[in-house]
């Protein structure tokens, strides 16, 4: 057991609440961030004169050696430390001797602990939004070549009226947008850099904590030292983010899984990205998309853990708040596992372009169309909906579809009805003929798709 304190304790720490009390098991994992937080904290302590440039040397070079060794594995981060920056500081002062113990002046690990989680929150953000983005590319694409494929769009899971499979891709394509602006709005608020804060009251050295701020790439420093070492807002909007994220990528995954059942068949998941059974030979499961679906879970519960963590500490720096890193380290893994298998799956899938259309042209999705007919001949749309009602009905005992009903049977309903209703009816023109703006008719959707394209080259990155 290593600690950094002790001076005022006559006995060692159990070794169970030493055990329950350490964070290193996981909070190793930001020992990157750490290191660039004391990094800059050393140069802007020299600038400061508080220590001399020589100190500040020989503690970046202990550093920097530090970091490559954790990296090419030549130094252990072992459990034998409490968290990570005592491991850090502990190595640096074995390492460089009496400079590595001044690089705490001015500092407390909880105005560290704050950096580094935003420093590792930020981090993170920036690979999950390439990942989103990478898979809204796919989403393009796929719009792109699938302008004219039909489908059913459905209401409670009932074939409603025809869209494309452009419109439906489009439809993911804006939530995960929405996803991607979400992101980049915590990003802003949460950039400002805590480090300077001390414990909770700030230091008594002359510190210049907009210069640390900028050697970080923060926008510049907290403006209040209690809330600063208290702050864990961004982590909860972070895990809302990450769940809104999983809600989408768990309502895409139900589609998938039901697309690819037997009874739908619209997609088939390439074998790459699909399982077989222990037992029955026939199976090709959809496991990533359940799994997607299923690992959702795991991210709203670490949202609803902070959200509870956080709830009742009052000011300012609780151990509590060690309680961050587990769920956030989680669902951020979580998330970008999701992303990047889901984005997979789908630039692999097949469409059946075949059986979506049949699916559409049954179903009677053209039954609104029909009535809009009725409606251009001078019906008003309340009877024209009753008299395509039944003819739908008369479809039904029949066992056929609109266009398939002969015409003579639409003039015995309502002599409105001439040759070119199976023309206002036919998919095509069901489709085509929705030309607002958000609608899945051709001028529309490719207006979208240009926007599409230009939005994905602007935000390249946040
Ligand atoms: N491991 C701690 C955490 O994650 C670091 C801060 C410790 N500060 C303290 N006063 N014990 O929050």
């Amino acid at each position: 057991m290593a600690q950094l304190w002790g001076g005022r304790f006559t006995k060692e720490t159990d070794k169970l609440v030493y055990q329950f009390n350490a964070s290193i098991s996981f909070d190793r994992k930001f020992y990157r961030q750490d290191i660039q937080g004391s990094m800059a904290h050393v140069k802007m302590l020299a600038k400061q004169k508080i220590l001399t440039e020589e100190e500040r040397d020989q503690i970046l070079e202990g550093l920097s050696g530090i970091l490559r060794d954790v990296e090419n594995g030549n130094l252990q981060i072992t459990e034998e430390y409490e968290d990570i920056h005592s491991f850090v500081e502990a190595v640096l002062t074995q390492r460089v001797g009496e400079a590595g113990k001044k690089l705490h002046t001015g500092r407390s690990r909880n105005d560290q602990v704050a950096l580094d989680m935003k420093l590792y929150v930020r981090d993170e953000i920036d690979e999950t939004d390439l990942l989103l983005k990478e898979f809204l590319e796919t989403l393009l694409q796929i719009m792109e070549e699938n302008t004219g494929t039909f489908l059913p769009g459905f209401t409670h899971l009932q074939k409603a009226q025809p869209v494309t499979l452009a419109h439906h891709m489009g439809a993911y394509f804006e939530m995960f947008r929405r996803d991607r602006e979400r992101l980049s709005d915590i990003r802003r608020r949460m950039n400002l850099c805590p480090l300077g804060s001390g414990a909770l009251a700030g230091t008594t050295y002359p510190l210049d904590r907009a210069y640390t701020a900028s050697l970080l790439g923060f926008d510049g420093p907290t403006r209040n030292s209690m809330d600063s070492v208290s702050d864990r807002d961004y982590c909860i909007e972070l895990l809302s983010a990450l769940s809104l994220v999983m809600m989408h990528l768990s309502r895409f995954s139900e589609e998938i899984i039901l697309w690819n059942s037997n009874e739908y068949r619209f997609v088939e998941i390439d074998d790459a990205y699909s399982t077989g059974s222990s037992i029955m030979p026939q199976k090709k499961n959809p496991d990533i998309a359940e799994l997607v679906r299923g690992k959702t879970g795991r991210v709203y519960g670490a949202l609803m853990a902070l959200l509870t963590v956080m709830k009742g500490i009052p000011l300012a720096y609780d151990k509590d708040m060690q309680e961050d890193k587990e769920g956030t380290f989680d669902a951020i893994e979580t998330v970008k596992g999701c992303v990047l298998l889901f984005n997979g799956m789908l630039k692999t899938m097949k469409f059946r372009k075949d059986v979506m259309e049949r699916s559409a042209s049954r179903g009677f999705t053209n039954a609104t169309d029909a009535a809009d007919y009725l409606v251009n001949h001078g019906i008003p749309f309340r009877d024209a909906h009753g008299i395509i009602g039944q003819l739908v009905l008369l479809c039904i005992e029949k066992g056929i579809s609109l266009d398939e009903l002969p015409l003579a049977e639409y003039q015995s309903v309502c002599p409105a009805f001439g040759e070119d209703i199976y023309e206002a009816i036919s998919m095509k023109t069901c489709v085509e003929k929705r030309e607002t703006y958000g609608a899945p008719g051709p001028g529309p959707m490719q207006a979208v798709i240009e926007e599409y394209k230009i939005y994905l080259n602007e935000r390249s990155t946040l």
